[in-house]
């Protein structure tokens, strides 16, 4: 009997994502696993029940009922109480858990005894690319985020010579140019816009220009240690955010359109427009703030909210990735097969955890009624949760020893 992999439908709000595509529900059948879905799930991302049935799927009516006897349970969002209430001890569940927002979820797992991975935590390193979640998923947000900008920007993106006079082309600023950035500079250069970006990282100078846009920062020491080992910005000093914010001042008062994108893992977003900025800026100008979500880049921004201060449109959508359903569950579901093709032993068709391996030590949150992420133990001896309960080994967790190589980027 292979492997039963549940995907249930996501229910938290603004969620229209789903954990699972036709192909890849063809792609883990093959392999002898059984899929079943939850009737709905991908009804959002344009997978309805009979498309996801065809490619092999077997669809069920409740929440309950699909995940019951699985295995593994993927979703995109983390469960709500109601929703571990209904998982079984020892089951797998596969998701994006978000443990910095929200704080209690390590520990409702560990104490049910649900096994976690966090697919946030996929380590850069070039072995695990088609398993970030943060790439396929942000990629898509910065290529929405032009998009968005364009439509509350009253004029167009590219110069037009025309008999009646000539349209000048849109300034774009790319505040951030990691994974998003990068995409929000090409689309916006593919649109006919004069892009610049600013960041923190000295590798983002190259990037940048290779796009065909200006870079502008403050390339000072400390700009050239920003960058972690794992590729992440480090939070930068007081000195630094004045001296960058000076810079910033003056060019984003000559821009039409922001795209922010900056992040800090773990910490708020810096905050990289004040108020004083957007006031600088031109009627109709347009601020699109992806960081809205923890904490925002721009100071004006609301999370979940398109605004106007001082006739400056700023927009801060929440959960951009789903507002591109289909294509962003179609490679979040990628990302989860390429994980499961590691877990799973081909030929037996079981679950082979390698817990030693550096993409699971990244990723794995909680094993055995226990948080184990290093990141997240309370103590150091990771106590265990529910104690008299005793926490039985994961139902087919078979430790199994691969030799991977990994590389550093
Ligand atoms: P992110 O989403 O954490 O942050 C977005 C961007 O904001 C980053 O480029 C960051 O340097 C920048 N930022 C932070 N504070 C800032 C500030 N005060 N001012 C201006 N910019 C600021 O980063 P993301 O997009 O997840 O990736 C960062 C980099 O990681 C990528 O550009 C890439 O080089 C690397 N990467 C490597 C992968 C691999 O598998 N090897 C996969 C994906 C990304």
């Amino acid at each position: 009997m292979g492997l039963k992999i549940a995907i249930p439908k996501e229910t938290a709000k603004h969620e229209k994502r789903v954990a699972i595509s036709p192909e890849v529900v063809k792609k883990l059948s093959d392999m002898g696993c059984s899929i079943i879905i939850e009737s709905g799930a991908g009804e959002a991302s344009n997978f309805p029940d009979d498309v996801l049935k065809k490619a092999g799927a077997t669809i069920k009516k409740d929440y309950e009922s699909t995940v019951k006897e699985a295995d593994i349970i993927l979703k995109v969002q983390a469960p709500d109480k109601n929703e571990l209430d209904v998982l079984s001890r020892g089951q797998l569940l596969i998701s994006m858990l978000s443990p910095f927002s929200n704080d209690k979820i390590l520990n409702d797992c560990a104490k049910a005894c649900i096994d976690t991975f966090s697919m946030e935590f996929v380590p850069r390193i070039s072995r695990a690319q088609s398993m970030d979640v943060l790439s396929s998923q942000s990629n898509l947000a910065g290529y929405k985020s032009v998009l968005d900008a364009a439509e509350h920007y009253a004029h167009a993106f590219p110069m037009m010579m025309t008999a009646a006079g000539t349209v000048p082309p849109a300034k774009v600023f790319v505040m951030g140019a990691g994974v998003a950035g990068l995409q929000a500079i090409a689309t916006a250069k593919r649109l006919g816009a004069v892009v610049s970006a600013t960041d923190v990282r000295p590798a983002a100078k190259e990037q940048v220009q290779s796009l065909g846009a200006n870079f502008i920062a403050v390339e000072d020491d400390e700009f050239k240690e920003a960058e972690t080992a794992g590729g992440y910005a480090k939070e930068m000093s007081a000195a630094y955010k004045k001296k960058q914010a000076a810079l910033i001042e003056s060019h984003i008062a000559k821009q039409d359109i922001v795209i922010t994108t900056a992040l800090i893992p773990g910490r708020p977003a810096p905050v990289l427009i004040t108020a004083d900025m957007v006031k600088s800026m031109k009627p109709g100008s347009v601020i699109v703030d992806l960081a809205v979500e923890t904490g925002g880049n721009c100071a004006l921004s609301e999370s979940g909210k398109v605004i106007e201060k001082h006739g400056v449109t700023i927009i801060g959508h929440i959960n951009v990735p789903s507002r591109l359903a289909a294509d962003a569950s179609m490679l979040y579901a990628k990302n989860l097969f390429n994980l499961i093709s590691l877990i799973m032993d081909k030929e037996s068709g079981k679950l082979a955890i390698d817990w030693e391996d550096d993409i699971i030590k990244g990723i794995a949150m909680t094993k055995n009624g226990k948080i184990i992420h290093p990141n997240f133990i309370k103590d150091t001896k990771s106590k265990t949760i529910g104690s008299n309960k005793k926490a039985k080994d994961s139902k087919s967790a078979t430790s199994k020893k691969t030799t991977t190589k990994t590389k550093k980027d």
